[in-house]
């Protein structure tokens, strides 16, 4: 079902990965970018795409190696946020490095 859900988004979305790989300043798998934003689903009902909101960091146009290690440190425990570190502790580090390609290409300002 998952596999099904997401070959549909990336049918949907073919398009638009293509365009978001264009954007992201180093040539990036179209297929990890593809992945990341179908994983984003799950953040994006608290990160807001565009800008922070209720104490929730906006997590667009962050540098991947920031975004990657922001994770990291939830997943050890050193950043303490409770709800982060359940997130994080869900993800694999392919799929962290998928979001942060996807977090990392969006614009903060559009
Ligand atoms: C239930 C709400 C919620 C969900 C869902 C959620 N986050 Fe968060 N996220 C937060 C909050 C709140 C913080 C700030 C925590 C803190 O103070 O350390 C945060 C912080 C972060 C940060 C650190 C930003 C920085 O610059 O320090 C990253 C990166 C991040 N989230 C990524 C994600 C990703 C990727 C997902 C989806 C897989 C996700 N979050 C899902 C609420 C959420």
């Amino acid at each position: 079902m998952r596999l099904l859900c997401l070959a549909t988004t990336m049918a949907v979305l073919g398009g638009t990965a293509t365009e978001y790989a264009a954007r992201a300043q180093t040539a990036t798998n179209p297929e990890l970018m593809a992945y990341g934003e179908y994983l984003a689903g799950e953040c994006t009902t608290c990160h807001q795409t565009k800008s922070s909101s209720d104490g929730i960091p906006a997590i667009t146009g962050l540098d991947t190696d920031h975004f990657v290690s922001a994770l990291e440190a939830y997943k050890s425990g050193s950043r303490t946020n409770t709800t982060m570190i359940s997130v994080a502790r869900s993800l694999d580090a392919e799929q962290i490095r998928a979001l942060a390609v996807y977090f990392g290409s969006l614009n903060p300002n559009k």
